[in-house]
């Protein structure tokens, strides 16, 4: 894995807006494989603005986000297709049809994974897939465990994972215990990975996702398996 370290979280975001921008003029018809929380935030402001100001077009480009909570619509402020829509997908041209997450609000949950990984084959592949990463290790909502799913599951959330979720939410009691995932195999699928983390609360998880042993316990030490991932974070790994 390469590893770059930046001077802070602007300087973070403006890389990875960058190395997006750089595959969607490469590639116009790209897929991009989304992440939400706190972390892509400001890479996505970056590239509304390179977008509103005409410096790029995703009229053919295709997103496919990692997850997705279990109960909560778009319509819903906490919901991921909420955040996408609030952060991203309004401020540029990319079309509604070719934006994908699960759906939190499907009745038959195993049939929804099912629906998502032959929608991710489909789409022949994810060009460059952007990860934040929890501090427990998870990515996506793969969370640390004995034994990790390849395909795209329902995942039981850590309370570590809820309790630093909670702050989106009016009380810990709101977050939902559950989200649909794409699992580790649809993850390392992707043929390029940028993986952002920032502040010293992520540097624990990062040191032990790069110089660890890959293990279930850290979700994303299995990175390491992957021929083509790049850090960007604004801290010294040791
Ligand atoms: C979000 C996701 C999660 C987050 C991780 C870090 O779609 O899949 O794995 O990337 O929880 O979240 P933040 O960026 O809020 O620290």
């Amino acid at each position: 894995m390469k590893v770059i370290q930046k001077k802070d979280y602007e300087e973070i975001s403006r890389t990875a807006a960058e190395r997006i921008l750089a595959m969607v003029q490469e590639k116009p018809s790209c897929v991009l494989g989304l992440a939400t929380g706190s972390t892509p935030i400001r890479t996505y402001e970056f590239l509304a603005m390179a977008c509103q100001q005409r410096r790029i077009t995703f009229e053919k480009t295709c997103s496919i986000n990692l997850d997705e909570y279990v109960g909560l619509g778009e319509a819903d402020p906490q919901s991921y297709r909420f955040f996408m829509e609030t952060h991203l997908f309004r401020h540029i041209d990319i079309k509604r049809e070719n934006t994908h997450l699960p759906d939190g609000l499907a009745a038959d949950l195993e049939a929804e994974c099912r629906r998502y990984d032959s929608l991710y084959a489909q789409l022949s592949g994810v060009d460059l897939q952007l990860l934040g990463i929890g501090q427990n290790g998870h990515i996506g909502f793969n969370e640390p465990g004995a034994v990790l799913d390849a395909n795209t599951h329902v995942a039981l959330l850590s309370e570590n994972t809820r309790a630093a979720n909670s702050r989106n939410f009016s009380s810990l009691s709101e977050v939902p215990h559950r989200a649909i995932t794409l699992g580790m195999g649809g993850i390392l699928k992707a043929r390029h990975i940028l993986l952002l983390a920032s502040g010293e609360q992520k540097k624990e998880a990062v040191q032990k996702a790069l110089y660890g042993k890959v293990d279930p316990a850290v979700p994303a030490s299995f990175l390491q398996l992957h021929p083509d991932v790049t850090v960007l974070c604004d801290f010294a790994l040791t």
